[in-house]
């Protein structure tokens, strides 16, 4: 039968396509008001999708964006078939700053082979893979290979504040599900797909300095009252030494290293330094000594600066003590790290390192720890052939740099794990201008998660 529905995949590739193109088209930006409206038409249009596959699909209300769920009904699969769910995310990221984009963020436009678009490939265009798979495994099968559980976040990229309370409400239903699929990273290179088995976690801060209550002449009062600016910068530039390593006290202590198998499996990639160089155009790459570059970007926790305010931003010079200056901070975090005890280590060694005559504030916006995935289960034994059936290669076995941490909650909250199996490239310009998905990726992923499910179908 997967034959059958992998030939229906591909004789309607248009058809695959001109549907991601109107999903696309909804720019569901969680992180902007204006943009509620589109959400909610973006999850409407998901649930749509989804019923017309044949599920049973509904909105779930939360403090802010409704996910979608979906789920099986009787008929539509096997009786005895395993419980499987999907996890993916409908919200994207801004598409600022517009003058960079060469055809427009919500207009998905193909050019030389690639669907450029805001979501293309983070989220909606990777999650819209798995939705076309069960619409061909519906119209060609007439029913599913597993029973299936969808579950769509709309607020993924604002740090799922409200997914907990939704996994919560729905634990009896989800909770008898055998494995978790998110196609939410990315094949290792072009040609050698990829099974990701950790991600970094994420602490991420708001640090903002006040002085005065109000600007002021930077003649009538340099030197005699503190410039928040410059208190921030005092701050900012030492937490680092001098070889690049993170200064908060106690930051590397839990830090637990790859077994060296690992690392040396790592070292057998084919991952090529200088062709990375060319592609970001910088002089050369940077990190911490003692490292590869896949090794601090895979299992080296980081502290980066993601965002920096402060004073006169326009043309000329303006004579002025900014009132507040503001900074916005991530730091990911790898296996062994506690994630709540990283974040108070970094609130106490800001405020040690806050001068004199200004007034700190810090907002905590992110908290969540890194996550292993489990290299050998049926379920991955089900992803590895999915690959070699829909992308013509086994993958390799890596880790990813970015954050997921529903990972670590379903984990936690329902004692599930998860597969992550990636169909975008890593120069797919997430969260940047230009983000696309090569079409070659597209079908092969509409491919993979197709045989995916009917390997799941069929696992003991
Ligand atoms: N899909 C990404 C995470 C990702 C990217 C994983 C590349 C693996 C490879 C996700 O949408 C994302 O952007 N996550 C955020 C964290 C979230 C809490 C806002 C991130 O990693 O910055
Ligand atoms: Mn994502
Ligand atoms: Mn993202």
């Amino acid at each position: 039968m997967l034959d059958s529905v992998l030939l229906w995949i591909e004789k309607n590739r248009s058809l695959w396509l001109q549907d991601l193109k109107a999903w696309l088209a909804i720019p569901s930006v969680s992180a902007k008001p204006e943009h509620d409206a589109d959400i909610q038409a973006a999850a409407q249009w998901a649930a749509y999708y989804l019923r017309g596959a044949g599920m049973d699909a509904t909105l779930v209300k939360t403090a802010r964006h409704p996910c979608v769920l979906a789920t099986t009904p009787d008929g539509l699969c096997p009786p005895d078939a395993p419980h499987i769910l999907f996890y993916g995310h409908y919200d994207v990221q801004p598409a600022e700053p517009l003058q960079l984009w060469t055809s427009p963020p919500f207009t998905a436009t193909v050019r030389n082979g690639k669907l450029f678009a805001r979501g293309a490939s983070d989220d909606k265009g990777q999650a819209f893979c798995h939705l076309a798979a069960l619409a061909a495994w519906k119209q060609i099968a007439y029913e599913l290979p597993v029973r299936l559980s969808v579950l769509l976040e709309g607020e993924e990229e604002i740090g799922s504040p409200n997914l907990r309370a939704v996994i919560a409400e729905n634990a009896d239903r989800l909770a008898s599900a055998r494995t978790l699929i998110i196609s939410d990273s990315s094949q290792f290179a072009p040609g050698v797909p990829a099974i990701t088995t950790g991600l970094r976690g994420l602490v991420y801060y708001e640090l903002t300095v006040t002085g005065a209550n109000t600007d002021l002449h930077s003649g009538i009062y340099g030197g005699a009252v503190a410039n928040p600016a410059n208190a921030l910068s005092h701050i900012l530039g030492q937490l680092h030494d001098a070889r690049g390593r993170v200064t908060i006290p106690g930051f590397y202590d839990d830090v637990r290293l790859p077994e060296p198998e690992l690392r040396a499996m790592w070292k057998s990639l084919p991952f090529d330094e200088s062709s990375l160089v060319k592609e970001l155009g910088v002089p050369e790459l940077f990190g911490e000594a003692g490292f590869t570059t896949l090794e601090r970007r895979w299992c080296r926790p980081t502290l980066d600066i993601n965002g920096l305010t402060s004073g006169y931003q326009g043309a000329g010079a303006k004579t002025v003590l900014p009132a507040t200056a503001s900074a916005k901070l991530s730091m990911r975090l790898v296996p062994d790290q506690d994630a709540i005890a990283i974040a108070e280590a970094f609130e106490k060694h800001i405020r040690h390192l806050a001068p004199a005559g200004v007034t700190i504030t810090l907002e905590r916006l992110s908290a969540s720890p890194a996550a292993l995935t489990p290299a050998n289960s049926p379920a991955i034994a089900a992803a590895v052939e999915a690959c070699e059936e829909g992308m013509g290669k086994k993958p390799v076995f890596v880790r990813e740099g970015g954050s997921i941490p529903v990972v670590t909650w379903f984990k936690e909250m329902l004692g599930i794990d998860s597969v992550l199996l990636g169909f975008g490239l890593p120069d797919d310009n997430l969260h940047a201008p230009n983000e696309k998905l090569d079409l070659d990726c597209f079908y092969a992923g509409i491919r993979t998660a197709a045989a995916l499910y009917d390997r799941l179908g069929k696992m003991k």
